[in-house]
């Protein structure tokens, strides 16, 4: 059994230390959800679409629920998330508006209405993820990939690597494309871990590499990944910026509100 001691070696051995990480926000509970309606039911989780108002405000938000017995799932989810804030990553994961634990039936009634079936696996009490709702966005596949979202997959992934998580669910259902713009999204950190070490990163990277080129090879479009991904791994964040102030004590935790993506 690892000592208190090794265990926080092990969190902090590549680079940042979780302590000094802040938590995501609660969910305030005078958000008022509306419009829900099922996105997603896998193994581990259930995600639906919901309007969201807060303060006059209104967003479309996907809500991501983790029952009890999934709550490492949940806790995994949630950190990640932490770390890709902490590090300023945007754009190629979701916003992530913050998280909540323990609703009962009662309130998961309340958020989601009708839209929670009957049959639907989830167990009370519940966790949830809020994050951006990646809107009019379709999995990666044959039908959407060309090599421009090659390289904004693995570039995307890169930035995700430098913020010290690595993916670890690499399939084409969690990566959104969004047609219109072009935009690569990168979802679904349920499977994730912090703070890899070299060959954790590399070979999250190789699956990618290997999903993009299956794609793309059906496509006929291998020489544009072959350009897309002929160029060193992202580097990793220098330790000094990170180690230059190991404050263990937590940061407070962010200011609640929606930010409009
Ligand atoms: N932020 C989002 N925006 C739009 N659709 C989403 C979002 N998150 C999840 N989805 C949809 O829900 C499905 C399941 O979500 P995911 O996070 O991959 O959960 P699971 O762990 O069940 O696979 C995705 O494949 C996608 O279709
Ligand atoms: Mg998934």
């Amino acid at each position: 059994m690892a000592t208190s001691e090794e265990r926080y070696a092990q969190a902090i051995k590549n680079n940042i230390d979780p302590d000094i990480v802040p938590h995501l926000p609660r969910i305030p509970k005078t958000v008022r959800f509306s419009d829900s309606r099922l996105i997603g039911d896998g193994v581990h989780s259930e995600v639906y679409s919901a309007s969201a108002t807060y303060k006059k405000q209104t967003i479309t938000v996907a809500l991501k629920f983790f029952s009890q017995k999934w709550k490492e799932r949940f806790d995994a989810e949630v950190q990640s998330y932490e770390f890709l804030e902490h590090n300023s990553v945007s754009g190629v994961a979701p916003t992530v508006y913050g998280c909540d634990r323990n609703w009962n039936r009662e309130r998961l009634r309340e958020v989601l209405g009708d839209a929670l079936r009957p049959t639907s696996s989830l167990r009370t009490p519940v966790s949830v993820v809020m994050l951006e709702y990646i809107a009019d966005s379709v999995p990666l596949s044959v039908d959407s990939v060309t090599w421009r979202i090659c390289k904004d997959a693995l570039g995307g992934l890169d930035l995700i690597h430098l913020a010290q998580v690595v993916h670890h669910d690499i399939r084409e259902p969690n990566i959104l494309i969004v047609p219109s713009t072009g935009r690569v999204v990168w979802i679904d950190f349920s499977s994730s871990f912090v703070n890899p070490n070299d060959s954790e990163i590399w070979n999250d990277r190789q699956v990618a590499y290997s999903l993009l080129y299956l794609d793309v090879v059906d496509h006929g479009l291998c020489c544009g990944l072959i350009l897309a991904v002929n160029r060193p791994i992202g580097g990793r964040i220098p330790r000094s910026s990170f180690y230059a102030d190991s404050v263990r004590s937590r940061r407070k935790p962010l200011q609640w509100h929606l930010k409009t993506p």
